[in-house]
């Protein structure tokens, strides 16, 4: 037997729940098409190594004014600096009226520094794994450097691997104990075709494909012209007919397939 207290506390959390569910619905529909937009209009770097005498100045526009503005996640607050800061790389966000959010990163260094951070990257195909890598290289400050990604501790090597597409914060640390900052995005990429998906095809599809039975799908141009019956005909495992794919075989091919299936 359910007595009615219990009964009044059951409806209240159903209540709750479907209440939180349509503010959250509300919010997200309004803001899919929202042109709200941050800006970084300003930085200053700090005066000297160890000092947190930086600042941020961001500007909004588009979505709904007012507009409220944060950073690394911090409290709202209706004025657009933030100042007495020390050197690193920070996210500031704006809100507006709707509840709409828009971020942006910004680093704030050291003015009297000649360490200089340099980052290069390789896409992430997210597909069958994630796969970004990052490498971050330094010159002046004092050698030797340490380096690190996001809030991550500093570390000796300078190479990130396993890393989804997005937006990073990259940190080298010199001699002196004096940071230098930057950010990066890693893109979202294709699998290559010649590395990943033509080897597939070479072993489990050209014993037929290659001349005798159409399609034939020797050359890019053929697999490029066949791409998505090919994929169609995987995922169905109707392909290959005689022999199989493993599940990652497929879920590459169809990766690189709705990724445009690039001559990469
Ligand atoms: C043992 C031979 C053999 C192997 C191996 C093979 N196929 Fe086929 N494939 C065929 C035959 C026969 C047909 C035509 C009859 C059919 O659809 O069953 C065909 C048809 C196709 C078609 C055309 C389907 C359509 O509806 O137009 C595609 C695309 C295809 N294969 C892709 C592949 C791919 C990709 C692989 C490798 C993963 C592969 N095949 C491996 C024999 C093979």
């Amino acid at each position: 037997m359910i007595n009615k207290s219990a009964l009044v506390i059951i409806l209240m959390v159903i209540l709750l729940a479907s209440c939180v569910n349509d503010h959250l619905n509300v919010t997200s529909s309004k803001c899919v098409n929202s042109n709200l937009a941050l800006t970084i209009s300003a930085t200053t770097n700090v005066s000297s190594c160890g000092a947190t005498d930086g600042s941020i100045t961001v500007s909004a526009t588009g979505g709904v004014e007012s507009y409220s503005f944060s950073i690394n996640g911090g409290v709202n607050q209706s004025t657009s600096t933030f100042s007495n800061l020390a050197a690193g790389s920070y996210t500031l966000s704006v809100k507006d009226a709707n509840g709409c959010v828009a971020t942006q990163t910004a680093t704030v260094n050291n003015a009297q520094s000649t360490l200089n951070v340099m980052v290069s990257t390789t896409a992430s195909t997210g597909c069958p794994t994630v796969n970004g890598t990052l490498t971050i290289s330094a010159s002046g400050g004092t050698a030797p450097y340490q380096y690190k990604i996001n809030s991550q501790a500093y570390q000796s090597s300078n190479t990130f691997t396993g890393l989804s597409a997005g937006t990073y914060s990259v940190g080298v640390l010199d001699a002196s104990n004096c940071p230098d900052f930057s950010s990066v995005a890693i893109l979202l990429g294709s699998p290559s075709y010649s590395v990943d998906v033509q080897p597939i095809l070479a072993s489990a599809c050209y014993s037929c494909h290659n001349g005798n039975q159409l399609p034939t799908l020797s050359t890019y141009s053929d697999v490029k012209a066949n791409a998505s019956t090919i994929s169609t005909q995987v995922t169905t495992k109707a392909m290959p007919l005689v022999g199989s794919l493993t599940q990652q075989q497929i879920d590459l091919i169809n990766c690189w397939v709705n990724g445009g299936a690039p001559n990469n």
